[in-house]
């Protein structure tokens, strides 16, 4: 049986789910890939540093290089552009898969990450990246890959639905609520990715770049978040039979796209209007397959991690069964033929 080593970059809320499912789950992953999986490392910044999961004290190092070189696979969920830019590079220049969550990353490096991948025949995965536990790249990419899908709109940063969900349910004041939300690890390491939209704007230019066979980044969103959402601007929405929601959109308009990130009011009737917590909802319109919503858990370690483990044991199948990486992203597929379905417009 080959075995599989794998470097985890990254111990945070997310990465010390993994560290734990990588670890209790080995036997049962390694089944399912049909080869042995070993986690030979997490590089982390401070090896000493207190965790959600303490995995084998030796498992932790700093020299993430070192641990990259020794990989077969390395998952990436340090966050933030560099250093997580390069040893991604680093992995996939050299042939290893990578499986990233790193929204912020992809959404500005998406295209040349995923030209590296396709140079080298390695595989590139990042579902955790957006909307946390939910299935919903691989749907745009392949289920609805057939299909005209003609608009997004997506409650996709937990962090905020919380935040507006406990100000429309209990009155709670917007700082009450970041600080319980930053407590559960829902929030970004700085908070202010999530308030200000930029986090959903990540999921978004990812998003429409699967939903509509191109090429966007974080520059293409226009981006507004929820600090200036006051109490009695939630009141008067409920008067009105509406709920504020931080809606993310991204829809044809023309030969164009228009995709951006703002405070909405959603009729109290609305599918969107019923997702609660930091539960995260996607609704998706396509010409033929009609109207498909896709909902769950959107952030916090566990979810994200079920996701992270999933792109992890497809790609390790691939491996195994020796074929020629399948491009994950739109990126590759459009890095190799210089097409792009739309332009971007707001
Ligand atoms: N901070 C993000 C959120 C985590 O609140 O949704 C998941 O990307």
């Amino acid at each position: 049986v080959p075995s599989i080593k794998v470097a985890l970059l990254g111990a945070g809320n997310v990465g010390s789910q993994v560290a734990r499912m990588l670890t209790e789950d080995a036997q049962v992953l390694s089944e399912r890939i049909g080869a042995q999986i070993e986690l030979i490392g997490i590089a982390v910044r401070d090896t000493s540093a207190k965790r959600h999961y303490s995995a084998n004290p030796s498992l932790y190092t700093t020299d993430a290089e070192a641990l990259i070189d020794a990989a077969d696979v390395v998952i990436e969920l340090t966050g933030g552009i560099e250093p997580a830019r390069e040893r991604i590079l680093r992995a996939l220049k050299a042939g290893k898969s990578v499986v990233s969550g790193n929204k912020a990353l992809l959404a500005k490096h998406g295209v040349e990450l995923a030209g590296a991948a396709a140079k080298s025949g390695a595989q590139l995965s990042y579902e955790a990246a957006v909307a946390g536990a939910i299935p919903i790249l691989r749907p745009l990419r392949d289920s609805l890959a057939g299909d005209r899908v003609t608009r997004v709109l997506g409650i996709m940063n937990g962090t905020t639905n919380y935040i507006l969900d406990q100000m429309h349910t209990t009155g709670a004041q917007f700082e009450d609520a970041l600080a319980e939300a930053q407590r559960l690890g829902y929030a970004e390491a700085d908070p202010t990715a999530d308030v200000e939209g930029h986090d959903a704007a990540s999921k978004a230019a990812i998003v429409a770049s699967l939903a509509f066979h191109s090429d966007f980044t974080i520059d293409d969103v226009h981006c507004e978040g929820i600090t200036s959402i006051t109490a009695d601007d939630v009141q008067a929405a409920e008067a009105d039979g509406y709920v504020i929601k931080l809606l993310a959109v991204c829809e044809r308009d023309g030969d164009g796209v228009n995709i951006r990130v703002n405070p909405t009011l959603v009729p109290v009737d609305h599918p969107l209007a019923n997702v609660h917590g930091a539960f995260n909802a996607v609704f998706v319109q396509a010409d033929n397959a009609g109207e498909l919503m896709f909902y769950g858990p959107g952030a916090g370690g566990a979810p994200t991690a079920s996701a992270v483990l999933g792109d992890f044991v497809s790609l390790s199948r691939r491996l195994v069964l020796g074929g020629p990486g399948v491009p994950e992203s739109s990126y590759a597929d459009l890095s190799a033929t210089g097409m792009s379905d739309v332009v971007c417009r707001y």
